[in-house]
């Protein structure tokens, strides 16, 4: 059934180095409609640097970044704004505009890039504020908030626009256990929903709890793609050197 799914996001033969450093060797990846795909890998393997890739921030050097059959690399930087609010980037740090509140910091996008009203604006923000649990704080300022709770306030603001695609940059990072339930809680929400996403991550017992398929980044490749099951069991070298650099012990020993 997965196979007929519409590819939404392909990435074919992608190069990118920073001076002599070749952080992506040729990354071949697809994301299927409504899917979330786990993407993990050692520090500094380039898993962000893919994120910033895939939203036209950062330019490859060879290869194709396609989004529903149109290659990226060939934009202006007025038609990657508009990809950007297709495909949206919820940052490592939760990167809110520390001097306006919450209500300013999610519809920031709204009043930027569509004619709704305030009134239409107000109720769309009460909106996804409830959808992340947070019922009720527009006129809190970011430094009011908690670190679990900026995140969630950063996650609405990259779901505000209706993207097709959301990108999460280890939304879990740094979190109490509580925290990180809540943030995973409301990414099983939007996949429910049928969105797509990419969710990067150290936490694997969080990306086998919503990705339907994890893919490991190991010397500018992709070294495995495969589901939550095939992860658990595999003796691959890579998968096994992985899981024990975040001292993941499996279904013996979860952290
Ligand atoms: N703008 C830049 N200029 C030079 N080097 C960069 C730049 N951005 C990233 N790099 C390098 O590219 C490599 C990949 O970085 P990236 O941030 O994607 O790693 P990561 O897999 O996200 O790591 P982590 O899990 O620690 O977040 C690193 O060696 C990093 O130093
Ligand atoms: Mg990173």
């Amino acid at each position: 059934m997965k196979e007929r799914r519409e590819k939404i996001l392909k990435l074919e033969n992608v190069h990118k180095s920073f001076g002599s450093k070749h952080v992506h060797r040729g990354v071949n990846l697809e994301l299927n409609q409504g899917e979330t795909i786990g993407l993990l890998g050692g520090s500094g393997t380039g898993k962000s640097v893919l994120l910033r890739e895939i939203i036209g921030l950062e330019f490859i050097d060879k290869g194709k970044i396609i989004f529903k059959g149109q290659d990226i690399q060939n934009l202006n930087e007025k038609e990657l704004q508009k990809i950007r609010l297709e495909i949206s980037y919820s940052f490592q740090s939760g990167a809110l505009f520390d001097s306006v509140n919450v209500f300013e910091n999610i519809a920031y996008p709204l009043f930027e890039h569509t004619k709704m009203s305030l009134n239409e604006i107000r109720s769309k923000v009460a909106e996804i504020l409830e959808m992340v649990d947070l019922k009720g704080i527009e006129e809190l300022m970011p430094s009011d908030l908690s670190g679990g709770m900026q995140k969630r306030v950063g996650m609405a603001r990259a779901m505000i626009m209706r993207p097709e695609i959301i990108l999460y940059d280890e939304p879990t990072a740094g979190l109490d256990p509580t925290n990180t339930k809540n943030v995973v809680d409301i990414m099983k929400k939007m996949t429910c929903l049928g969105y797509s996403s990419i969710f990067v991550t150290h936490d694997i017992p969080a990306a086998l709890e919503l990705c339907q398929r994890l893919i490991i980044l190991n010397d500018g490749i992709v070294a495995f793609n495969d589901g939550p099951e095939e992860f658990k069991k595999s003796n691959d070298p890579i998968v096994l050197k992985y899981k024990q650099e975040v001292h993941y012990a499996g279904s013996e020993g979860e952290k």
